[in-house]
């Protein structure tokens, strides 16, 4: 199976970035971990802190691929566009957020993006990332 992990804005700091809210680990350790737990799927891994460009991908892999885990980070909060591009594409998607976005700011509370995903986990660490791969694999 083919699956594309895509993380947004400032996701490339993982491990550096508010390490009491996102952790002490950075993705690209994280990704090496579940490139061996799943050695029979092909997972890729995208980033980006530019919306246009987190488009180009969804669109690019969007009809192709068995699954999407993407963490839009905060264009999760306002990005229409995102929005629309998950609903032009054919391959599923499941939202994944690090943190529990309904304990933290009101303005996380709400996601443009949940509407148009499979489904949404929060809150559970990285572990939300290996959660979403073994739920596209279950299919
Ligand atoms: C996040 C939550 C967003 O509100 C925030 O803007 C992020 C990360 C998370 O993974 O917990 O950048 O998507």
């Amino acid at each position: 199976k083919k699956i594309a992990i895509i993380n947004g804005p400032n996701l490339n700091l993982l491990g550096v970035r508010e390490p009491e809210v996102y952790g002490k680990q950075s993705f690209h350790d994280y990704f090496q971990i579940l490139q061996s737990k799943f050695p029979k799927v092909e997972l890729t891994y995208f980033q980006s802190n530019i919306e246009g460009e987190m488009i180009n991908e969804i669109q690019r892999i969007g009809f192709e691929y068995d699954g999407i885990v993407l963490n839009p980070a905060a264009y999760t909060h306002t990005s229409i566009a995102i929005m629309d591009a998950i609903k032009a594409i054919t391959t599923p998607l499941i939202e994944v957020h690090i943190s529990n976005i309904h304990t933290r700011e009101e303005f996380r509370h709400h996601s443009f993006i949940s509407a148009v995903a499979v489904g949404t986990i929060v809150g559970l660490g990285l572990k939300g990332y290996d959660l979403a791969i073994q739920y596209f694999l279950s299919k």
